[in-house]
């Protein structure tokens, strides 16, 4: 056994995930879990919001999107912000995934997901025999929502536009939406969490696979959810191996 997989059975225990079990059936679970693809594009405000630059405009990159985003002042989050968090990774990753939004930590340093809920996320990543530095990690929004409240439409909306832009440039291969917020967000649902999982989406102009799993804020309450969010992670790795069923 590799050091890399040590490594694996690690998180996956970290997880709470029985590995036995899992790496003698994920081809079946995986056929199981995906069950439709669906093109939210397609529902109305799906997700075709004009993005930047206009035409004309050579294309910005991820260092210029970033920037723009540090200077944004398009909704009242800039005023109440210490930093925003624009997102980070590696800008060829076939995986993206995109939690609510920065809380306090993220606000302080500038970058997504470096609290406890980021420590969980990293062990999620692993699991996947990943590190953090190989997938690209975003927020549906870029600034911090004061005591941590749910983003309000309009601030979804005036964000939206660098979310694309960041997805046009990174071309992952799947989209991972952490938790209900974000989830309804990207899909433009208020349906609840357990009825958008365990289903591979479309997302935005350039209609990304997506799936949908729990937040880890959420699995730090709730560890018992994490063997569901780890199938979430399977129906996603089958996505990017080509083996989705959807696909
Ligand atoms: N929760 C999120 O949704 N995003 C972060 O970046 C941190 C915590």
């Amino acid at each position: 056994m590799t050091h890399l997989d040590n490594r694996r059975l690690e998180m996956l225990e970290k997880m709470g995930i029985d590995v036995w079990r899992l790496r003698d059936k994920p081809a079946q679970q995986n056929a199981a879990a995906v069950t439709e693809l669906t093109d939210v594009a397609d529902e109305p405000g799906g997700g075709r919001a004009q993005i930047l630059p206009s035409p004309g405009q050579s294309p910005l990159t991820l260092d210029e999107i970033a920037a723009q985003i540090n200077q944004c002042q398009k909704c009242p989050l800039h005023s109440t912000r210490i930093k925003a968090v624009p997102g980070a990774g590696n800008p060829d990753s076939d995986w993206m995934f995109v939690g609510e939004a920065p809380g306090q930590n993220e606000d302080q340093r500038g970058e997504p997901f470096v609290g406890r809920a980021g420590q969980l996320l990293d062990a999620m990543i692993a699991a996947l025999q990943m590190q953090r530095s190989e997938v690209f990690i975003a927020n549906v929004i870029k600034c911090r929502p004061p005591q941590n409240r749910d983003p309000y439409p309009r601030e979804v909306a005036e964000c939206e536009p660098y979310l694309h832009r960041q997805l046009e440039l990174v071309r992952p291969k799947i989209i991972v939406a952490l938790g209900r917020i974000s989830a309804q967000a990207l899909l433009k649902s208020s349906q609840s969490l357990g009825n958008l999982r365990g289903k591979v989406y479309r997302y935005g102009p350039s209609n990304t696979p997506l799936v949908i799993t729990y937040h880890p804020a959420y699995l730090l309450r709730s560890p018992q959810q994490k063997a569901k969010s780890w199938q979430d992670l399977l129906l996603a790795k089958s996505v990017v191996s080509g083996q989705s069923l959807s696909e």
